[in-house]
């Protein structure tokens, strides 16, 4: 990869696009490598620009904004150009890796994060496990009701249809038994909306993460395989490691990541949310659900509970410098989202959280209540699996503003009480 046109002297710069609280959490792993961040926010006040200095205002899509993010009209050029979501404009980031910036990952690796039928179709060229699926024909709404009956026809009972591009969250993911289910959103697809896809509804037995980084020079790193918890489509907490899992499948879901990262050329975070289910002799197995190809919720836990941060890595990884150890610190870590708050200010809730929950780590991102939104986790480690997830899921509660309960306490302390 060719050096970036105009290098001042300096500590490197990372130019990231988006100002949620993916970028936000690379600040404080940018502040101890003593790398400068520059954030593109999408708004003054965002998550990220509260607490990165160099923060310009711009959207994702405005090629002037990401080229003044490389080169601004003062200050060093970005050494690297890396995102913290996938809604980028591709043919810019080919534009800006002909003139030299490296881009990473690079948008040949990021079209499979942006379009789950571009993904489906690499990752089964690639041979790996994935749910049966097909993309379902948009030239017309009768075509794609077709398409979709054959499908149901197909598979016998309940299906899931997706939307290939701008879904998150649990947005863009519908199970369905009839065409008639998605009818509206086979109106939106001839209305110019982005294509559908179906894939059999699978019977998993929970969701797990498997997490890895890979450098430019091919360097890759595993984190330990994870369970994902998800309410309504939405993460809401992460057991790391997963619970009960077989090292021979842990080690299956580590080499599916680390090859979806190799196949697919990811520099950076590359997570693969995957589903557990039990395979033809009853052995538990993996299907591949979905890729992100930057910090995910899954990897949260890192920061408190892993040697290196999905963050800190990251910044590493992009930066091409040696990965960090993916040990973890304690046996368990487990984090729990703040979803939604009854609370205006989540910092309210920090006098009571912290005095109840002294090993708690605490990450709020300085967003404004909305039902349901993400706006803070809770890390907390420990040799007790029960004991540590009662109190991680019990410290979000009180900051979503929920009545306090009384999760755990020592013989001790029932003693005083
Ligand atoms: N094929 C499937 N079978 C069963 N559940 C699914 C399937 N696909 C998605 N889901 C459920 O919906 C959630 C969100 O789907 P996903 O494709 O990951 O979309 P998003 O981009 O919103 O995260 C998954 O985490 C899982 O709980
Ligand atoms: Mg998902």
């Amino acid at each position: 990869m060719s050096a970036p046109q105009i290098r001042e002297s300096g500590p490197p710069v990372v130019a990231v696009v988006g100002g949620g609280q993916l970028a936000r959490m690379m600040a404080p792993a940018a502040g101890e490598l003593g790398i400068r961040l520059r954030v593109l926010v999408e708004d003054p006040a965002s998550s990220a620009a509260q607490v990165v200095t160099d923060a310009p205002v711009g959207a994702a899509a405005d090629e002037a904004a990401i080229r003044s993010l490389i080169a601004p009209d003062s200050g060093p050029a970005a050494s690297v150009l890396t995102f913290e979501h996938e809604h980028v404009p591709n043919a810019l980031l080919t534009d800006l890796i002909e003139h030299g910036t490296p881009v990473r990952p690079g948008p040949h690796a990021l079209v499979q994060a942006q379009d789950k039928i571009v993904m489906r179709q690499r990752l089964t060229e690639l041979g790996v496990p994935c749910p049966r699926w097909a993309p379902l024909p948009s030239s017309s709404p009768q075509a794609g009701r077709e398409a979709l009956a054959a499908f149901l026809a197909e598979v016998g009972g309940s299906t899931v249809v997706k939307t290939s591009r701008g879904g998150y969250d649990g947005k863009g993911v519908r199970v369905v038994s009839s065409p008639d289910d998605v009818a509206d959103w086979f109106a939106a697809v001839d209305a110019g909306g982005p294509q559908l896809l179906v894939e059999e509804k699978v019977p998993f037995t929970r969701e797990l993460a498997a997490l890895v980084a890979r450098r430019p020079s091919g360097e890759v790193r595993a984190w330990p395989v994870v369970e994902s918890i998800q309410r309504d489509g939405v993460c809401s907490e992460v057991i790391a490691p997963a619970p009960g899992l077989s090292a021979e499948l842990d080690v299956r879901a580590r080499e599916i990541a680390t090859a979806v990262a190799e196949g697919l050329d990811v520099t950076g975070v590359l997570a693969v949310e995957m589903f557990e289910v039990p395979g033809l002799d009853g052995t538990p197995t993996v299907l591949v659900n979905e890729l992100a190809m930057r910090p995910h919720n899954s990897g949260h836990w890192t920061i408190d509970g892993a040697v290196t941060s999905q963050f800190e890595q990251h910044l590493r990884a992009v930066l091409d410098l040696p990965l960090g150890s993916t040990e973890p610190t304690a046996p368990w870590t487990v984090m729990a989202n703040v979803l939604g708050s009854e609370l205006d200010e989540l910092t309210d809730a920090l006098p009571g959280v912290l005095a109840a929950y002294p090993e708690a780590r605490v990450n709020l991102y300085g967003k404004g209540v909305r039902p349901g939104r993400k706006l803070g986790h809770v890390n907390v480690s420990g040799t007790d699996l029960d004991e540590v997830r009662s109190r991680a899921v019990a410290a979000a509660a009180l900051l979503r503003g929920e009545e306090p309960v009384i999760v755990d306490t020592t013989i001790e302390e029932r003693a005083n009480v």
